[in-house]
């Protein structure tokens, strides 16, 4: 009997090598890895560069306290990654996650309003189904229905707005104009709390897990940048899905011109080889902190060998043209998914930016009706994926909270055409599962 409290339910296959776009488990069984672990690994399984970088940094030192040491890893990569962020004279705080990279970004905020005299300001915007992170703070800006549910009396801070969900927008007068219409949701919730009481406004530029690569409509962007500023709220995007060329640019805000007050990212950054995350400040948010403490802190944070990690896979990033790969590789995915999938009929939509790509299952695809929560279907395709050799990301209760099925496909950059052919091929008959 193991004595490890496993995340996965029931027998658990032991993963022994990886490479690419493929694991292989301690039977031999290859499992093509269309998902990337959890839309993590952007350069591919297996790189002897980036393991050659960690264990040069880990002889080197391995470890020394953020407020005690910097390190020259740590400064290189800050200055190799500054320029490519969103951001101008963006200052990089290393932490060990996606949930770590919000919780901190939400903290300085916060300190960002305490410093300059506004102590008023605390609370936080964010959307409904959304999902900034399983720690309380990020749980409670997440939107995320079935994973807050068991954790309800702890939550309740956050303030929410609808996220733009373009397949089952509710706005009267959709399609036209969704994204003013939301911005003006977000502006009324502003003016009905207190514009003086509002920290900051948070949210992923192309939904992630929750809504399965749900990509707004290009008026939504500009306008929520616009509200936010208007009102001294800070911009928190979340990149921990979307960053390091998951859609197809170095970070989503990209796509529409977005320059974020914050930052968050994660997954990507480290491709999976370190438990990696950031948190971003733009150069006026870090200045005005100064002189000031920032009141936060891990022991893990300011990692050397996160940095070495990080850098390493930077550079394989930019050398192997890899966030270019992710946009055209993407845009064959989407197509021939879509192609694929045209007339079945619980297939209710195939969407996605880059190598970022959600398949929303529906009983009824007329009506949008979705399938009971009971029935599984999300993990009755999932399973069939899985048994075939291919690895899918699961997600459910994207139509109401509770049913809604979703599964995407995320995998490395590196994928070659053939992988994405056998993608396509497994995820289509995993698929007919559901009509069986
Ligand atoms: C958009 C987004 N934010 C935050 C997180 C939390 O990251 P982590 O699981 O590394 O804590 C995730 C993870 O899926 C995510 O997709």
């Amino acid at each position: 009997m193991s004595s490890v409290f496993h995340r996965g339910a029931g027998d658990l296959p032991e993963a022994r090598r990886a490479e690419g776009a493929a694991i292989w488990d301690a039977h031999g069984k290859r499992y093509l890895d269309a998902a990337g672990g959890a839309i993590v690994v952007g350069i591919g399984h297996g790189d002897s560069d980036v393991v050659a970088a960690m264990q040069e940094q880990a002889r080197r030192v391995a470890y020394a306290h953020g407020t005690q040491f910097t390190s020259e890893a740590l400064e290189q990569y800050a200055t190799e990654l500054a320029p490519l962020l969103p951001m101008d004279e963006p200052r990089i705080y290393p932490v060990s996650g996606g949930s770590e990279a919000v919780e901190t970004a939400l903290k300085l905020a916060r300190a960002f309003h305490l410093s300059r005299g506004e102590p008023s300001r605390h609370k936080v915007i964010a959307r409904t189904g959304s999902y900034h992170g399983n720690t309380l703070g990020a749980l409670d800006a997440s939107g995320r229905e079935p994973l807050r549910r068991p954790y309800a009396p702890w939550l309740g801070r956050a303030l929410h707005v609808p996220a733009a969900y373009e397949y089952r927008c509710a706005l009267p007068t959709h399609p036209d104009g969704c994204g003013e219409r939301h911005a003006e949701l977000l502006d009324r919730a502003i003016r009905d709390e207190g514009p003086e009481t509002v920290a900051c406004f948070i949210a992923e530029p192309v939904v992630g897990a929750t809504l399965g690569a749900a990509v707004p409509p290009d008026d939504y962007w500009p306008a929520i940048q616009e509200v936010c500023r208007s009102h001294g709220v800070l911009l928190i995007a979340d990149e921990v899905m979307t960053g390091f060329g998951r859609t197809g640019r170095w970070f989503g805000c990209e796509h529409w011109g977005v320059r974020p007050d914050i930052l968050a990212a994660g997954k990507g950054a480290s491709s999976g080889y370190w438990p990696l995350g950031l948190t971003v400040a733009s150069g006026e948010v870090f200045e005005s902190l100064e002189g000031t403490a920032f009141i936060h802190g891990f022991t893990f944070s300011h990692s050397p060998v996160g940095a070495a990690v990080g850098r390493a896979v930077l550079r394989k990033l930019r050398d192997g043209d890899l966030v270019q790969a992710s946009h055209d590789k993407g845009e064959r995915l989407l197509k021939e998914l879509m192609a694929e999938l045209a007339d079945h009929p619980n297939v209710g939509d195939v969407r996605g930016m880059g190598l970022m790509i959600g398949i929303e299952l529906v009983q009824d695809r007329d009506s949008k009706t979705p399938f009971p929560r009971a029935k599984r279907a999300t993990e009755r395709v999932v399973a069939a994926a899985k048994d075939a050799g291919l690895l899918l990301y699961p997600s459910t209760g994207c139509a109401d909270g509770t049913d809604g099925d979703l599964v995407m496909l995320g995998p490395p950059f590196v994928i070659t055409e053939d992988e994405m052919t056998e993608a396509v091929d497994k995820a289509a008959a995993a698929l007919r599962t559901l009509t069986d």
